[in-house]
């Protein structure tokens, strides 16, 4: 008899959330993660959570959050899914709330909201600057809830090697292995939730954890699911440099009135705190009056590079700006901001309640991932009932949160992250549930086969002998695609970007696993990681290579159309036409699918159906 429990890799916000709530709606769940899942990654998303609630009478509302979503992304998000999205994100925050997440209030006691980018309304809720680990905890603690009620199983230490697919195309289990003993096992499952989070380390030092390096997703590409978008990587504007790592100084210090400014002069010797209002330039603030400081992160970005890069005027020469809360009180700033100012403090060694911050851009997310597809109700709007919500073009195989292409198009608005990974957990647990019913895949004849594949494929791994290093390969790998990648993209260097790619994949073969251990062997599965972030990263450069345009956070200054200022005048008229025809031409979502010869590239409508796409603009 086939199985009813559903498998779910990753234990972040979205594998929590859905685990939550599939327990709650009765089903039994395997719950896996290569961390504890306290430790997911979840917890480096530190401003807030979106939500339209409307509590100190700006005349908010879901409409007007769903409109600055998809218009943020660019217009390449599919917008059933976004509606519904914002249409949930004040009840999410109340039932968080009630969960006991300590969100900050207002002074009456009432939940308080703040500003984030690309919005005009205080419509983000948070605690202090750790909101993702608090509802990291509140939902851990939901689900040890149901996992002492029996209904949930975790597998703390495990980590996803691949699906496994019946004759039919059906996935109906997936293959595991312990990190610490290296069994690896095969599990059954009525579907299979791949919930495993973004591809950041393709990028070396990110912002983001050092467990997102895309494997899963990547795996599964390879045995056939369809991924979208791939070349939409966010960088956010402000990060505090690291060795190891890139650590995120939120956005909530620009929401909080941190200003972003450069000397006028360039190579001002002077220390930031003694130079005057009138010699500093807020360039933000000059060049977006309505947004200011909260312009989205890819125009942020954008700014601090041109400034930085093309105006010369970055801190010491590089692509370094001030971001300034020194004049906020300190008791304010420990409030509101509590967490990342103990992050700049530890890790840089300044107050910033006295000095200025020191930060520069990073990569910080994928608005790409695993296509995944939905349904719609007769009056086009996302039809919560459907068992299609979050499947991949992999029947049984669904994907939520950062790992999934959905809500946020070309680029996300920030605090719509946590918000995004919640709410799909909570859709796609009826959504797997209802496909149940009437789908089951056939376990018993392919799974040891799959599992003796991946085995082979570790023992494998673990038998290389070469004289490269799979840590340094991955370091230029990050580097590689650090440099030619991110903020502003050419052509040119996409092109070599791909050739450095298969150079990389070819010097992979001659890699050393470094531990010939059969226990504990982390740079076996290192070696299994950085292949697969070498299939995605030629996701990313193809999409991008072939993407001649500029949207969101995609930018190629060759193809680049200049927006006039002036909407009256006539050549505001000429630049609608052009900007027509460009949307015609690229409004489409990337899809790559896996060939042995790189990713083969292909476009699909996106859902227009619910607000007529238009040029952005924020000044
Ligand atoms: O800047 C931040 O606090 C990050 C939040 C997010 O990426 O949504």
């Amino acid at each position: 008899m086939a199985t009813h429990r559903y498998l779910i890799v990753g234990g972040g916000l979205a594998g929590l959330s859905a685990a939550m709530r599939l327990a709650e709606l009765g089903a039994d769940v395997d719950l896996f993660s290569v961390v504890p899942v306290k430790r997911s990654h979840s917890v480096c998303a530190q401003g807030g959570i979106n939500g339209a609630a409307n509590t100190k009478g700006e005349g908010d509302s879901p409409d007007i959050h769903f409109y600055d979503t998809v218009k943020g992304g660019d217009f390449l998000a599919d917008q059933p899914f976004c509606k519904d999205m914002c249409y949930a994100a004040p009840g999410i925050i109340y039932l968080m709330d009630r969960m006991g997440v300590p969100f900050n209030r207002t002074p009456e006691g009432n939940l308080d909201f703040r500003r984030f980018g690309g919005t005009l309304y205080n419509r983000t809720a948070f605690s202090g600057a750790t909101t993702g680990q608090q509802l990291l905890y509140a939902l851990d603690e939901q689900v040890r809830r149901y996992e002492a009620a029996g209904k949930v199983r975790k597998y703390e230490n495990w980590e996803f090697l691949s699906a496994i697919i019946d004759s039919k195309g059906i996935c109906c289990g997936m293959v595991a292995v312990n990190l610490a003993t290296m069994e690896i096992r095969a599990f059954e499952g009525a579907a299979v939730i791949l919930a495993t989070g973004g591809p950041g380390l393709v990028f070396g030092r990110t912002t983001n954890s050092m467990i997102n390096t895309g494997s899963a997703a990547s795996m599964v590409y390879q045995q056939g699911a369809k991924y979208a978008n791939g070349e939409f990587i966010q960088i956010h504007p402000t990060a505090v440099p690291g060795m190891d790592k890139l650590r995120l100084i939120s956005e909530s210090a620009r929401g909080e009135g941190g200003r972003v400014w450069v000397p006028k002069k360039k190579d001002d010797p002077r220390a930031p705190e003694t130079i005057p209002e009138e010699d500093r330039w807020y360039f933000l603030e000059e060049r977006y009056p309505r947004y200011g400081n909260l312009v989205p992160r890819d125009v942020a970005s954008r700014e601090i590079y041109d400034v930085c890069i093309n105006l010369g005027l970055g801190i010491d020469g590089k692509a370094m700006v001030y971001l300034d809360l020194t004049h906020k009180p300190a008791e304010e700033l420990d409030r509101k901001l509590g967490g990342i100012i103990e992050i700049y403090e530890k890790f840089v060694g300044d107050d910033p309640r006295k000095v200025p911050m020191r930060i520069f851009p990073a990569v910080h997310y994928s608005m790409g991932g695993l296509w995944v597809g939905y349904e719609k109700t007769p009056d086009g709007l996302l039809d919560r009932g459907s068992p299609k919500n979050h499947m991949t073009n992999i029947p049984g195989l669904y994907a939520i949160g950062e790992v999934d292409c959905q809500y946020h198009g070309a680029n996300r608005l920030g605090a719509n992250s946590l918000l995004s990974c919640i709410f799909a957990g909570l859709i796609v647990a009826p959504a797997v549930m209802e496909y149940h019913k009437s789908t089951q895949g056939d376990f018993s004849p392919v799974a040891e086969n799959e599992r003796k594949r991946m085995a082979d494929r570790l023992e494998q791994l673990r038998k290389m002998n070469g004289k490269e290093n799979p840590y340094r390969l991955h370091r230029e790998l990050g580097d590689l695609m650090e440099r030619n990648v991110t903020i502003v993209r050419e052509n040119t260097r996409l092109r070599e970007t791909q050739e450095k790619l298969e150079a990389l994949q070819g010097r992979w073969k001659d890699c050393s696993a470094l531990d010939d251990a059969t226990w504990n062997n982390r740079p076996v599965l290192f070696l299994h990681q950085l292949w697969n972030m070498l299939e995605l990263a030629k996701i990313i450069v193809k999409g991008a290579l072939l993407r001649d345009e500029c949207r969101g956070s995609h930018y190629k200054k060759e193809f680049e159309i200049k927006q006039p200022k002036d909407p009256d005048s006539p050549e505001y008229q000429k630049y609608l036409r052009l900007w027509k025809a460009n949307h015609d031409q690229w409004a489409k979502t990337t899809i790559a699918t896996y060939t042995p010869r790189g990713p083969e590239i292909t476009y699909e409508k996106v859902d227009h159906s619910l607000i007529e796409p238009r040029p952005r603009r924020y000044d």
